[in-house]
């Protein structure tokens, strides 16, 4: 061994500290004064079933994994896709991982579906995911997303969970979210605290902290709806578009929900679905579609609205399966479109 010591080299802060999904979710449980490491697990479950269905979501295009599956077909009728159904079974795996869902409801599935217990370990949350949004855009290679609600059931915990504790009003919503597989692919959920959205570095395999307390922008010059069925919109609907293209906002609408928010909540603008005549209590599903975007919205700064103008967290669900129409997005827009409901749904047609 030589005599002379080298001397180590100092070590500075790391300015490009990663901070990951993981050691972010459990540093966040310490904000929770009774916190007991439950919704901890659950965010986990659903971190991990993100990046399985996010291997399969970037082959699709190689794999006979795109289309239909074979003869099948949803609770609301519609096709369903294979990775639809491949998500939904990833979900529903993961979800039994940390033994903290006690049911699980999804738009892939008619009733509500019991998770087995872990031991003996009491679970004392139920979630509700919309496993894939927008899959029709998958067989032409366009962003679609996971959304997911949880609550803490009503009924009590040495029972099985109940329809009532998945029918509650999205303002009981102790975390919700959503995953968007696009460019990149984005975890962004809220507990109620502000949002923050994590980025998967698929070189580590890991969601990494890279959106940090997410605002959405007071106002935008976007506005996301399907203008195909304008001439099956209410007055005071077309009007507000009328008005939108009189101000020059842009026209972005992807047909997968999850990407509109996600650009909204970035850059600004308003998303609508309102009533058509094929919907006329519109098309989306106020508790895995509307509910969970309503609440990662509100806790950015936004607003969501039906269009009876009543928020979107505080409809009392009556179904599981229940539609509703929404107005989702920056404040200022909200409020702009607010001001045509009111003006114009009180004129005789
Ligand atoms: P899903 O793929 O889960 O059925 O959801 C599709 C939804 C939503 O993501 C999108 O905004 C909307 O349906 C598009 O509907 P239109 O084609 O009627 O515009
Ligand atoms: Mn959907
Ligand atoms: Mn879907």
């Amino acid at each position: 061994m030589s005599t002379t010591t080298k001397k180590s080299p100092e070590i500075k802060p790391n300015a490009n500290r990663i901070i990951t999904l993981d050691e972010f979710i459990i540093r966040s449980e310490k904000d929770f004064e009774f916190a007991t490491g439950e919704l901890t697990g659950l965010l986990r479950d659903i971190g991990v079933a993100a990046k399985i269905v996010n291997r399969e979501v970037n082959k699709a295009g190689l794999v006979s994994i795109v289309g239909e599956a074979d003869g099948a077909s949803n609770t609301s009728g519609d096709t369903q896709q294979k990775l639809d159904v491949y998500a939904n079974e990833k979900l529903i795996e993961c979800l039994q991982n940390s033994g903290e869902c006690c049911a699980i409801a999804s738009e892939e599935n008619d009733d509500i579906q019991l998770i087995p217990k872990v031991g003996s370990k009491q679970s004392h949350y139920v979630v509700l995911f919309d496993p894939l949004d927008g899959s029709s855009n998958i067989d032409v290679n366009v962003s679609v997303g996971t959304i997911f609600a949880i609550y803490r059931r009503k009924s009590p915990a040495e029972g099985p969970a109940q329809l009532d504790d998945f029918l509650q009003p999205g303002i009981r919503q102790v975390a919700a979210g959503y995953v968007l597989y696009g460019t990149s692919t984005i975890l962004v959920y809220s507990t109620g605290r502000g949002v923050n959205g994590f980025t998967l570095d698929p070189s580590i395999g890991e969601f990494c902290l890279s959106h940090r307390n997410m605002r959405i922008p007071d106002s935008g010059n976007y506005y996301s709806v399907n203008q195909g069925y304008y001439s099956k919109f209410d007055l005071e609907m077309r009007r507000y578009i009328d008005h939108c293209s009189d101000q020059n906002y842009g026209l972005r609408y992807i047909g997968s929900m999850v990407s509109d928010i996600h650009r909204i909540l970035i850059q600004g603008g308003i998303f609508l679905y309102p009533s058509t005549r094929k919907f006329p209590k519109g098309k989306l599903r106020l508790l895995y579609e509307c509910n969970p975007l309503a609440f990662v919205v509100e806790q950015a700064g936004g607003k969501a609205v039906n269009a009876q103008l009543k928020r979107i967290l505080d409809i009392e669900p009556k179904e599981l399966h229940q539609r509703s129409t929404i107005a989702i997005g920056s404040p200022v827009l909200v409020d702009e479109l607010k001001a045509f409901i009111e003006r114009y749904s009180a004129l005789p047609l």
